[in-house]
């Protein structure tokens, strides 16, 4: 598979005008992305399960809820009904995470495993074919606008080859630092999907900056 996909994150948008924001993505993003982060797991506390049920009734965009958070299990039932159409929980937060998938599952959403940079990747290679989604973190979790880390490449490539053998269609989303100098190098490392916060929302254009996201990370 050979197309991307780009994934804002509505962290970097403006929470004053929220949904003038996503109104201007949505017609060419592929999701939303969204960042829950509690205070425990990461050193920051975003947003929770109000804005995303407030958001829920403007837009029909798929909705990619990436959870930063101690006890997932807890909240599932709540993120799901608040409208998630993915939830994503990272592989360090739980003891349980083939039953947590199995509980994401059963509502009926698309499940995803995030992976701290300081994780070695090998931990969610047993995930493969079992999620929908393998969200490498490309930054340290918890905060926007940081830089890609280099040392993503090989985790991609290693993961990238982990799934290829498993002629698995699981796919790799990275999270962090995407831009359109480095998105071309991110996809032939091995990764599809592309959460961009800064680079999408802080852009003049915040739709045209997907397009040239695409257009640069597309490869031929
Ligand atoms: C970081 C978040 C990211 C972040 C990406 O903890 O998970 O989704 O918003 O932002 P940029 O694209 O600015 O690095
Ligand atoms: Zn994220």
């Amino acid at each position: 598979m050979k197309d991307i996909g780009i994934a804002p994150s509505i962290l970097a948008a403006d929470f004053g005008y929220l949904m003038r924001d996503i109104k201007a993505i949505e017609s060419n993003a592929d999701y939303l992305h969204i960042d829950v982060m509690d205070g425990h797991y990461v050193n920051n506390i975003s947003f929770g399960i109000p804005v995303i049920q407030s958001i829920r009734k403007y837009t029909d965009m798929k909705f990619f809820t990436h959870l930063m958070i101690t006890n997932p299990e807890k909240y599932i039932k709540d993120f799901a009904d608040a409208g998630s159409d993915n939830i994503t929980f990272h592989v360090e937060c739980t003891d349980d995470p083939f039953g947590l998938i199995d509980s994401i599952k059963a509502l009926g959403k698309s499940a995803g495993i995030a992976i701290h940079p300081d994780t070695p990747v090998e931990k969610v290679f047993p995930f493969i074919g079992k999620v929908d989604i393998i969200l490498v973190m490309t930054v340290y979790p918890g905060f926007g606008g940081q830089g890609y880390l280099d040392m993503s490449d090989d985790r991609l490539r290693a993961l990238r080859k982990a799934i290829d053998e498993q002629d698995s269609d699981t796919v790799i989303a990275v999270d962090g630092g995407v831009t359109e100098d480095n998105i071309r190098h991110i996809c032939e490392c091995g990764a599809r999907l592309f959460v961009a916060g800064s680079s999408v929302f802080h852009a003049e254009d915040p739709s045209k900056a997907i397009d040239e996201l695409k257009r640069c990370g597309t490869l031929s």
